[in-house]
């Protein structure tokens, strides 16, 4: 089944098996100057060849560092000289075909060339698929996680679960954490389901097929009641994040890896100013899918980091803590609060 979504606050999403094979029409539509693609040395030994033949016209392709060194300035830059050394105007198009890093620093280059080009996601993790690639969020590290960034929602967004194919069984597993996240921010029904799942679930076409379609639409739902993170609905979807981010700056883990940690953690937190009681079923999901869940780091490093999250509006850490799971509240928490949890989960 392929579903299209398509509002301004998302672009235009079309998700589901086989989905790839419009990705040329849809590009059509958009009449491109000149196309780049931008992709990571793994995918394009996996999905290139397809995707050239897929869209039938002349394309440049950049092949970028994997995972978060592409998340970085430096590479930004390199991108924008060379689009501009290679005539491509503000009707261009640039195509980012891999992970949530690389579709987080092209959605970024996208909306700053010429102030806007054309911008075409086909994200080849589980991890971008249900999260990274949806909504809008661009971003760069600098010192901290995401602190540069714009929303600039993609033109059309691609998300085929058959690209899922071909990712090592490790990689699901850290985007299995993005899953579990939904579950516990907005739908317990998908917690639950987790719940019954072994590992082997996570090579069986038809739960990932199921776990992609629901996840990209509660996503889609909530980013069009909160597209730029202003009502506090879209920070549901920062359950873990906060701590997690953190995490993974300090650590280098991967980013489900991180946010599986994180996530335990602000279950803490939630125990300590919510009625929230379920932090021991959140971990043994977590770790029965194979993800970390105890923390190996300095909570005093972690706290330093968290200053800098973009949801301190007031100088205060504001966190999306789950109630009970399913439902989430946000709640500015005090800063002895959060390191008293972090002790908890050391
Ligand atoms: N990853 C959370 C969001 O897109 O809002």
């Amino acid at each position: 089944m392929v579903k299209v979504y398509s509002s301004p606050e998302v672009g235009k999403v079309i998700v589901g098996r086989g989905s790839l094979y419009r990705l040329k029409d849809e590009l059509d539509l958009l009449r491109p100057f000149k196309v780049m693609i931008v992709t990571t040395e793994n995918v394009a030994k996996l999905w290139l060849d397809r995707v050239l033949t897929l869209l039938d016209r002349v394309a440049d392709v950049t092949v970028l560092e994997d995972g978060e060194l592409a998340k970085d300035l430096k590479v930004v830059e390199r991108l924008l000289v060379e689009l501009l050394r290679k005539g491509f105007t503000r009707k261009s198009l640039l195509l980012a075909l891999g992970g949530g890093a690389l579709c987080d620093v092209i959605g970024f280059t996208a909306s700053i060339y010429m102030r806007g080009v054309l911008l075409s996601l086909v994200p080849t993790t589980l991890l971008a698929q249900i999260d990274a690639a949806i909504g809008g969020k661009t971003g760069i590290n600098l010192e901290g996680k995401n602190v540069v960034g714009t929303f600039y929602p993609a033109h059309v967004t691609i998300v085929d679960p058959e690209l899922l194919n071909t990712l090592p069984k490790e990689e699901l597993v850290n985007g299995m954490a993005e899953v579990v996240k939904y579950g516990i921010a907005l739908d317990q029904q998908l917690f639950e389901l987790i719940e019954l799942i072994d590992k082997s679930s996570l090579t069986d076409v038809s739960f990932l097929d199921k776990v992609v379609h629901e996840c990209v639409e509660d996503k889609i739902r909530i980013v069009i009641k909160d597209p730029r993170e202003e009502t506090g609905e879209r920070m549901k979807l920062n359950f873990g994040h906060t701590i997690g981010h953190a995490i993974e700056r300090l650590s280098g883990l991967e980013h489900g890896r991180a946010i599986s940690i994180g996530m335990v953690c602000e279950c803490r937190v939630a125990e300590l100013v919510t009625e929230f009681k379920d932090t021991d079923r959140v971990k043994a999901v977590l770790e029965k899918l194979g993800l970390p869940t105890q923390l190996n780091a300095d909570p005093k490093a972690v706290l330093k980091l968290i200053r800098m999250d973009k949801k301190s509006w007031y100088g205060k850490p504001i966190l999306a803590l789950p109630t009970k799971i399913g439902s989430i509240a946000i709640k500015e928490v005090e800063e002895e609060t959060i390191l008293r949890a972090l002790g908890e989960a050391s």
